[in-house]
């Protein structure tokens, strides 16, 4: 990373730097569901958004060869840009994770976002089982990085692909607090068993390791509010809220056309629209994760 990547000269590329080690804890949450479009990288960049916002040293790592966290984040196609290090590229040898961290900015080449830092995707991501083969303890792949982290960010978001392979699998390895994401729709809800399979798998296969995933939240997303359409989502949310109790976090976030406004603009929902019913939503979410600086 450098100076140059931060406006106002040293004194402001100063906050833009990667934190110090000062030894605190690191909450690694990541998002995970096996269906692809199920509010995964709208929650996380408007949750780390708003712990940033709320003064945490927040960091998503984007794990989808999808790109679509790094687009939000201010980077639309990483592979294309010589000055970045992707995850991919760690994984491959080419750098550390240090070295891939950059500041999250608003919109492409825009000012840096206070606070939050992004490790981009590659679109190799994709290739990412096969590419790895041949390794050794490969399900381990994001374990030998992830220690860089530790002790400097408070917060760090994984954005996982919609499927339960080995990026995913390598992903949980370094996660204590997993939180799915899921429309109210009962397809959406049936993947959450895999999700749950997964993760008691991982649990079995790797006990000897000291951090095992845990599911702890369930966001519900893109929720209908009209009367006609609304009932159906509403059982399948009441089902969701029996079988899962206090994990499924309240309110359903609604759906909102600056969902798709922010997309393009490349900024996170609730920095592009604070004060949308959905945004608002997302910060009252952050708060029951106890996504906020706490009194010393
Ligand atoms: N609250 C919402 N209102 C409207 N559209 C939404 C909302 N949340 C997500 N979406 C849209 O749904 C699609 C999938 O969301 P996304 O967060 O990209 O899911 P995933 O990362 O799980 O694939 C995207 O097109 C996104 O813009
Ligand atoms: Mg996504």
């Amino acid at each position: 990373m450098t100076d140059s990547t931060a406006p106002g000269g040293t004194f402001a590329a100063e906050a833009f730097k990667v934190p110090e080690n000062t030894g605190k804890n690191t909450r690694i949450i990541a998002a995970c569901n096996k269906s692809g479009g199920s509010v995964k990288t709208t929650s996380v960049t408007a949750l780390a958004a708003e712990a940033a916002r709320l003064k945490l040293k927040v960091l998503v790592i984007d794990a989808d060869d999808q790109r679509d966290a790094s687009h939000i984040l201010g980077y639309d196609d990483p592979d294309q840009d010589e000055n970045l290090l992707t995850l991919w590229d760690v994984v491959d040898g080419l750098g550390t994770l240090e070295e891939a961290i950059v500041p999250a900015r608003m919109g492409e080449g825009g000012e840096p976002i206070p606070n939050l830092w992004l490790v981009p995707a590659s679109r190799e991501l994709d290739n990412f089982d096969l590419n790895m083969a041949g390794e050794q303890a490969r399900e381990m792949w994001l374990m030998k990085h992830i220690q860089f982290v530790r002790g400097r960010f408070d917060v760090v978001f994984i954005d996982c692909p919609g499927d339960l392979k080995l990026i995913v699998t390598g992903v949980l390895l370094c996660t204590d607090e997993v939180m799915a994401c899921v429309k109210s729709q009962e397809k959406e809800i049936r993947a959450l068993t895999e999700l749950e399979s997964k993760i008691a798998s991982i649990r079995e296969d790797f006990k000897y390791l000291s951090n095992l995933p845990e599911l702890r939240w369930i966001v519900v997303g893109e929720g209908v509010t009209d009367k006609g359409q609304g009932k159906v989502y509403q059982q399948a949310e009441d089902q969701l809220r029996a079988a899962y109790g206090e994990m499924v976090l309240k309110p359903t976030v609604r759906r909102s056309v600056r969902v798709p406004g922010a997309y393009s603009a490349q900024i996170p929902l609730t920095l592009f629209a604070p004060k949308e019913d959905a945004s608002l939503e997302y910060k009252e979410i952050a708060k029951s994760m106890g996504l906020f600086k706490k009194a010393a």
